[in-house]
């Protein structure tokens, strides 16, 4: 059923069942607090980003307080950064000093988190960046921090065998030292990129089959994503939506989504979604079989800033009504009505209403006959007309009830239909949703 299922090694049952992951964007970046590219996005040099290494020192980081936040609203799974581009490792690496463990915190992070999570039932995900703005074979591109300051000697002398060394070794401790590892969530390659003789990264540069090789056969059940350039893997989508695609095409994909735009922590940066949006994102995606990995990203303290913890919690509050229609649920092929989105679990079908319409909504295309319908949020009675009701009392006009009569339905319906009767008042919750139970055959 899923095109990618076969090129993903575990079994990704549960990645599926899941549907909702909390990415953690954390570094060295979070203390510059202007997104966790700023290295490149301000060409800073090496020896003038060290100080973000000297002042690291989350003081009031409490993993266990994340975890219990993330458990509380709703994610299944986490994915935490344990190196991003700048080449920063929150564990207690033996290849390199450019780690947590040789800041002011000095422990390692990447064990707190991994134990807090776990402790909640939570699964563990791993972001590790493939670019690296640290790492002394790590060639020149068009990305690094330093292409404006480049040193042909230096780049002459550089390997990057080496560096594919460097990442498998650090690929080891990661996979072997932390327990069972669910997911793992390479970033990126940019292969077709050029900025005139310099050149992007793809599956060369990383050594992929090899390093894919490595990370099987360390973790075999592990799921991977896409980001290696071997074309397969979990396909994931970052900050927009996957639109509607058939079932023959369908893929195991997640996609990732920040709260404001930026991943890292961004002080300045107030473009944050509301929570309708993000509920609507979340449904949306379920709608089209893909998960949600939804970022927050702590600030220099170890905090979760009130405004993203605020948009989780509201998140979570709809997810705890509501978690019938998105946990272990899939798409439908079926049409939905106008700016609704159906999914499906078991015996019965969710329609989630974006836009608030008047009184009706008609169903097409239904493909059993329906028991009972009823909002999710406080399980109350929504009104079913069938069609084959409606068209027979039709046939004499004056029989027609007045409740019908009211409704003014003047459509012809295909008896697999059904019109629901719905308030005039919207339900008091951010995207109410109507379950439809259908009868057993
Ligand atoms: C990108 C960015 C990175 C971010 C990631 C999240 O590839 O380079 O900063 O971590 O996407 O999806």
């Amino acid at each position: 059923m899923y095109k990618n299922w076969s090129n993903l090694y575990g079994n990704p049952k549960w990645f599926i069942d899941s549907k909702f992951g909390m990415f953690i964007h954390y570094g060295l970046y979070s203390v510059a607090a202007r997104h966790e590219w700023i290295m490149t996005l301000e060409e800073i040099e090496e020896t003038k980003y060290r100080r973000y290494f000297d002042n690291f020192n989350p003081d009031l980081f409490n993993p266990k307080e994340w975890a219990k936040l993330a458990r509380e609203n709703g994610f299944k799974y986490m994915v935490f950064t344990t190196k991003h581009h700048d080449g920063f490792a929150l564990w207690d690496s033996k290849v390199t000093d450019y780690k947590v463990t040789n800041t002011p915190y000095a422990k390692d992070m990447l064990r707190e988190v991994i134990e807090a999570f776990r402790a909640e039932g939570i699964k563990i995900g791993l972001y590790y960046s493939l670019i690296d703005w640290h790492h002394k074979d790590f060639t020149m591109d068009g990305y690094h921090p330093d292409r404006s300051r480049i040193d042909l000697e230096v780049e002459k002398k550089k390997d990057m065998k080496i560096y594919q060394e460097y990442i498998k070794s650090q690929m080891k401790e990661l996979l072997t030292e932390y327990g069972k590892i669910d997911y793992l969530w390479l970033d990126f390659s940019y292969e077709s990129k050029t900025w005139g003789d310099l050149k992007g990264k793809g599956k060369d540069d990383w050594d992929s089959e090899n390093l894919e090789k490595l990370i099987i056969e360390l973790q075999p059940n592990i799921i991977l994503n896409d980001r290696l350039d071997l074309k397969r893997g979990v396909s994931t989508h970052e900050q927009y939506q996957r639109s509607k695609v058939d079932s023959n095409q369908k893929i195991i994909w997640e996609g990732c989504q920040s709260l404001n735009g930026s991943w890292g922590y961004h002080r300045d940066n107030d473009n944050f979604k509301t929570p309708e949006m993000l509920v609507k994102i979340l449904v949306d995606t379920v709608a089209n079989d893909g998960n949600l990995l939804l970022n927050i990203g702590p600030n220099g303290r170890g905090q979760i800033d009130e405004k993203s913890k605020e948009l989780l919690f509201e998140v979570g509050k709809w997810l705890k009504l509501h978690q019938n229609s998105i946990y272990n649920s899939s798409g439908v092929e079926i049409q939905p009505p106008l700016d609704c989105r159906y999914t499906m679990n078991g015996n019965k079908l969710y329609l989630h209403i974006f836009s608030w319409p008047y009184r009706t909504l008609t169903l097409k295309n239904l493909p059993k006959k329906v028991k009972f319908a009823q909002f999710l949020n406080d399980y109350s009675e929504v009104k079913v007309i069938e069609a084959q009701v409606l068209n027979e009392k039709r046939k004499g006009e004056s029989n027609l009830n007045n409740e019908l009569k009211a409704l003014h339905i003047k459509e012809k319906l295909d008896l697999n239909s059904i019109i629901i009767e719905i308030p005039v008042k919207k339900p008091d919750t951010l995207i109410p949703v109507i379950e439809i139970i259908f009868e057993e055959e």
